[in-house]
């Protein structure tokens, strides 16, 4: 058995044309960056601003912001090249396939898998607290055993599993739709957005800038396994704020970037993937890392870190300084919002299994396309339940950054497998080249793994205890079913 095996390049766009797997062309280069935007703005910024202002970086936050994307971006230009070379669903699981083998492909799809179903969990979740706090604001309380998070007071997190089947059913319905279902929302919280900044910057106090960079503290509550891993592998004291403080930010904000890639995954539904992917991947990502930066340096203007919100950092800031009728506008604006952030992650994580279903890792069935829908339903509707049974029964505050770090697993994998192709197949039509290659790819993956070691030890174990599952999965099925190993026998050729 070769556990390197590769997909050719030409195979893979050959599965996209059988019309069992055929998947309905219907987003443009707008659509597709509009569906970047409308995954990227969520939590992130919504609620984590808050958190990682107060506790790790102060006002540098924005700094952090900023950093994060320079990886992100760095990544996604690894990502625009793959994605017009390859325009597969499936984004980086395809992308691996065709460059390092089966096994890695295999280990990428089944990280994707991971982040994608916890993140759109975690988003869930996040969702049905600003919708529950809204109804509240109405006079309508839902009582907190079937509406708080379980772990955090509830049993069972009824709102959040509403939403999550109700954006699975509008994803089986069609992809048009999602994407005109995604636009309103987009609009929406844009504009929420750039109200915080216009409104915002009325209420800046430099004082507020002061320090920019709180000096570090050492902190006993962020040693043991709570520790990011460079604290632990170079043996520094463990500390909160200072530059130590920006970077273990960093790898927390990173979670609000999440969801670029996610374009890369609609390769099949575009309708002209070669030149719009690479479009919708940057594009999407620039105009969100600029909101960003601008937002985080208001807020942080606005109020003392100190004193941030770490709910609801946004609404809250203006409650402070006398405000509260924006606090209910960006309310509205983020319920609004997070809707699209789990349905864009659904979108992506049933277009991973898809693809891996059609390759045979998975099960055939699970790639049957709709007759009249053209979205691929079975795979749709199992991700959907996964999602909500984790987002209404699983305590999820612990798990978020596992979400990180398979990100950045996947973006890294990314970034070496754009080197391999350019040796394994100079040939293949571009449309999009990665700038200094190797340099650019190089660069990412050193930031991956800058951030990847800023996560905390215990994120590490759990990730490593996940890609051990997906080994034995892959040993028991995959690497039996594989419709490479089925049609090349056992030796298939690199
Ligand atoms: N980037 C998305 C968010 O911040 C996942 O919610």
């Amino acid at each position: 058995m070769n556990l390197l095996r590769t997909k050719s390049v030409e195979q893979s766009i050959r599965d996209t044309e059988e019309p069992e797997h055929r998947l309905r062309r219907a987003l443009s280069a707008l659509d597709l960056t509009v569906f970047g935007v409308g995954v990227i703005i969520g939590t992130g910024i919504f609620v984590l601003t808050g958190q990682v202002a107060r506790d790790k970086a102060g006002p540098a936050v924005a700094l952090s912001f900023i950093l994060a994307a320079v990886v992100c971006g760095l990544a996604a230009l690894c990502y625009a090249e793959f994605a017009s070379t390859v325009p597969v669903a499936g984004s980086a699981y395809t992308f691996s396939y065709a460059t390092l083998g089966e096994f890695p492909a295999w280990i990428i799809g089944w990280d994707l898998i991971l982040e994608m179903g916890l993140a759109a969990a975690v988003v869930a979740v996040g969702w049905s607290g600003y919708f529950a706090a809204l109804l509240d604001d109405i006079g309508i309380t839902i009582p907190g055993s079937i509406a708080d998070p379980p772990g955090e007071g509830g049993t069972v997190n009824v709102p959040a599993i509403a939403l999550v089947l109700a954006v699975t059913t509008l994803l089986v319905i069609g992809i048009k739709i999602s994407s005109r279902v995604n636009a309103i929302v987009v609009t929406i919280k844009v504009a929420v957005v750039l109200l915080v900044i216009v409104a915002g910057l009325f209420y800046v106090k430099a004082d507020n800038y002061d320090p920019f960079i709180p000096p570090s503290q050492a902190a006993e509550e962020v040693g043991g396994l709570n520790a990011p891993l460079m604290q632990v592998l170079f043996g520094f004291t463990p500390a909160t704020y200072g530059w130590l403080g920006v970077f273990s930010a960093l790898a927390i904000v990173f979670f609000a970037y999440i969801g670029f890639d996610i374009v890369a995954t609609a390769a099949e539904e575009a309708k002209r993937p070669q030149r719009d992917l690479p479009i919708g991947l940057i594009g999407s990502l620039v105009i969100t890392a600029i909101l960003y930066a601008t937002v985080s340096i208001v807020v942080v203007g606005m109020q003392n870190y100190s004193r941030l919100s770490t709910d609801a950092p946004l609404a809250d800031a203006f409650k402070a300084n006398g405000h509260p009728a924006y606090a209910t506008i960006i309310d509205v604006g983020a319920v609004a919002g997070l809707i699209t952030v789990v349905m864009i992650l659904l979108l992506g994580m049933s277009r991973i299994l898809f693809a891996m279903s059609r390759d045979g890792l998975l099960p055939a069935r699970l790639s049957a396309v709709h007759p009249r829908f053209g979205t691929p339903y079975r795979a749709t509707v199992i991700m959907g339940v996964i999602a909500a049974v984790l987002a209404g029964f699983i305590p999820l505050a612990e798990l978020a950054e596992l979400v990180n770090i398979g990100t950045l697993f996947a973006f890294l994998v990314v970034s070496v497998a754009v080197v391999v192709m350019r040796r394994t197949r100079p040939d293949l039509p571009r449309a999009f080249r990665t700038p200094w290659v190797p340099v650019v790819p190089a660069l990412s993956v050193l930031g991956c793994l800058f951030v990847m070691i800023n996560l905390p030890v215990e994120t590490w174990l759990r990730f490593l205890a996940w890609m051990g599952v997906g080994i034995v999965v892959y040993a028991l099925y995959g690497a039996r079913n594989s419709r490479l190993q089925r049609s090349t026998g056992t030796h298939a050729k690199n």
